[in-house]
């Protein structure tokens, strides 16, 4: 038959993570079953704060070859209370992304049906963003060191580190980004005036990839004024680009002024399909909801639908995409978002959308 067959790498990891993936496996499940496009072939890993607890250390020697084996993996989220954070951060979400050559990291947000945004005259339609966030370097490239610790002149350093080839490739896959969505719009987020280097540099690549893609409307924007800009004229943004940094915190922003955390999507990717590309809703593990079944398992349906999109499956994350809308729509909705319902209801009335549409 025609039916594609994909390899999906499940890592479910810590907290919500582990519940919210469950549901994003059954409606895949459920997708595969009632479209006769493609089939999902599904393995799950264990790699969590668990399994940092017993082996002490978050993935095995052979992690990656394992991984690469795969179409894509599909992601939880990693921490829990008795680890520091940039212990489970770098030992289980970065040393896959970093490896794997994931330097885009795309977060798309907009209001979906049946929520509200915080934004008091915000209507659907004036929000609708792609955010590109570079994904390899800048701040958190890893470069930086701590020494005479414990003295009263103990130090510490974070260096920004950005590269020609780093940043030319997130320009221009930013500007493709733009140029594929109706408003061919794009706003370089920079902080130029006090990082006067790295962020200078940043400007100068930004410019001279924009003469590739002169059809695309360019602009440019201090990453403090972005914020209020997000707040108060949100209908002027189409697609953003920024630094890992900047667009960690806009991100977040950007999910919160589109109604919850809990419905966001992130797809990181190697846009050279050499290595798999990784798909995660943006929250944490929320140690303070976990298992009580109130994970808001949106997010994760959206970062599906990212995830069939990449793969090819356009037609099915449509349908994935109007299944949840029209589920939010109907009022079943998490907590978060003002409803009542529980992860399993919200799962099952969009398992039984996907059966109406299919
Ligand atoms: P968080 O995203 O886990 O939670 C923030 C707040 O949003 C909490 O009140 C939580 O209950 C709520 N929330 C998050 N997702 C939700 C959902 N799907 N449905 C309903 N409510 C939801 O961020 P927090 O609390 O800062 O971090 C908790 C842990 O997660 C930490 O260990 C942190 O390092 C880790 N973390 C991991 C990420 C990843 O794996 N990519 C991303 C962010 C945080
Ligand atoms: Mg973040």
């Amino acid at each position: 038959s025609g039916r594609q067959s994909y390899k999906i790498a499940l890592i479910p990891g810590d907290g919500i993570g582990i519940e919210v993936i469950q549901e994003g496996k059954e409606v895949l499940q459920k997708l595969a079953t009632e479209l006769d496009t493609f089939d999902l072939d599904f393995k799950g890993f264990e790699w969590s704060s668990a399994y940092y607890k017993k082996h002490g250390k978050y993935l095995p020697d052979d992690a990656l070859a394992q991984v690469k084996k795969f179409d894509a993996i599909l992601f939880g989220a990693v921490g829990a209370p008795d680890v520091p954070d940039h212990i489970s951060l770098w030992g289980l979400r970065l040393a896959l992304c970093q490896p794997l050559q994931q330097y885009a990291n795309v977060r798309p947000t907009r209001i979906l049906r049946g929520t509200t945004s915080p934004l008091r005259n915000c209507k659907p339609g004036d929000l609708d963003w792609v955010i590109v966030r570079e994904n390899s370097e800048g701040e958190y490239a890893g470069h930086g060191g701590t020494s005479h610790t414990g003295q009263a002149w103990s130090v510490a350093t974070e260096v920004s580190i950005f590269t020609r080839h780093g940043v030319e490739r997130i320009m221009r896959f930013a500007f493709e980004t733009a140029r594929s969505r109706p408003r061919k719009k794009l706003t370089v987020v920079t902080k130029s005036n006090a990082q006067r280097n790295g962020m200078v540099f940043w400007d100068q690549v930004a410019s001279e990839v924009a003469l590739d893609f002169p059809d695309v409307e360019v602009d440019k924007m201090l990453v403090d004024a972005m914020t209020t800009r997000m707040v108060l004229k949100p209908e002027s943004i189409d697609t953003v680009v920024a630094t890992n940094l900047h667009a960690d915190i806009l991100s977040d922003l950007a999910a919160a002024l589109a109604g919850s955390i809990g419905i966001a999507p992130t797809s990181n990717l190697d846009p050279t399909r050499q290595n798999p590309s990784m798909f995660e809703p943006i929250h944490g593990s929320a140690f303070d909801i976990t298992g009580k079944g109130l994970a808001n398992p949106v997010a994760t349906f959206w970062t599906a639908a990212e995830m069939l999109r990449w793969l090819g499956q356009a037609e099915a994350a449509q349908l994935l995409m109007e299944a949840v809308e029209n589920v939010t729509e109907s009022g079943v909705k998490t907590a978060d978002l003002g409803g009542s319902s529980k992860t399993k209801e919200v799962t099952d009335a969009v398992c039984k959308e996907i059966h109406k549409l299919a």
